[in-house]
């Protein structure tokens, strides 16, 4: 029983939110200037996906679990799904489109080809965004896991290392051996 004299009353609904229109924002994406006017509950990875149909970001799980929305933002890697297209207003996105450079493949793109870094290739984008951060985090000596206080450069990185920084990318067809194999070739490359 309650100690004061608040009853609760199970027929009582809440009243329905109040509506909240659409809001003004620019994404820069890619390097283009994208003026968008959406709802502040949409996702920026129905933002890229619905509105500026930049549908190289896929959604897998739609709830932080798969990694298959990753995208950097101002250079970080970040789950699009789990965050709201209108916290980015005026923020620097790249999305898998905007890897390549002037018709070239990006390294990581060429390396994940030549090695067979994938399948059906539904993870890939993520897998090729996460790998492209992962290595700009080494060059900045950030911890994992295993890095045990040790500032290691991106030539030291062991394959262990590396299933530790992708580890929040999943590929239901288990690519995984040759998505290492794909970020080491880079890694040996840059070193
Ligand atoms: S779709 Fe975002 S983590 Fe799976
Ligand atoms: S290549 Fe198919 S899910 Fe990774």
């Amino acid at each position: 029983m309650p100690q004061d004299d608040q009853t609760l009353d199970a027929t009582a609904v809440p009243d329905a939110p109040s509506y909240v229109p659409p809001q003004a924002l620019t994404l820069r994406i890619n390097g283009a200037e994208h003026q968008l006017n959406i709802e502040p509950r949409v996702t920026l990875l129905d933002a890229l996906r619905e509105v500026t149909h930049l549908t190289g970001t896929k959604k897998g799980c739609d709830r932080g679990q798969c990694g298959a929305c990753t995208v950097l933002v101002d250079g970080q890697r970040i789950n699009s799904c789990l965050t709201l297209a209108v916290m980015h207003d005026g923020r620097e996105i790249t999305t898998v489109e905007g890897l390549a450079h002037e018709g070239e493949p990006h390294p990581m793109q060429q390396a994940f080809m030549d090695c067979d870094g994938f399948q059906c290739g539904y993870c890939t984008p993520g897998q090729l965004c996460s790998a492209v951060a992962l290595l700009d985090e080494v060059k900045q000596h950030q911890a994992s896991a295993l890095t045990e206080g040790q500032q290691l450069e991106p030539g030291q990185l062991s394959d262990d290392e590396i299933r530790e920084r992708m580890s929040g990318n999943l590929c239901r067809c288990g690519a995984y051996p040759n998505i290492v194999k794909a970020i080491r070739s880079v890694v040996l490359r840059q070193a």
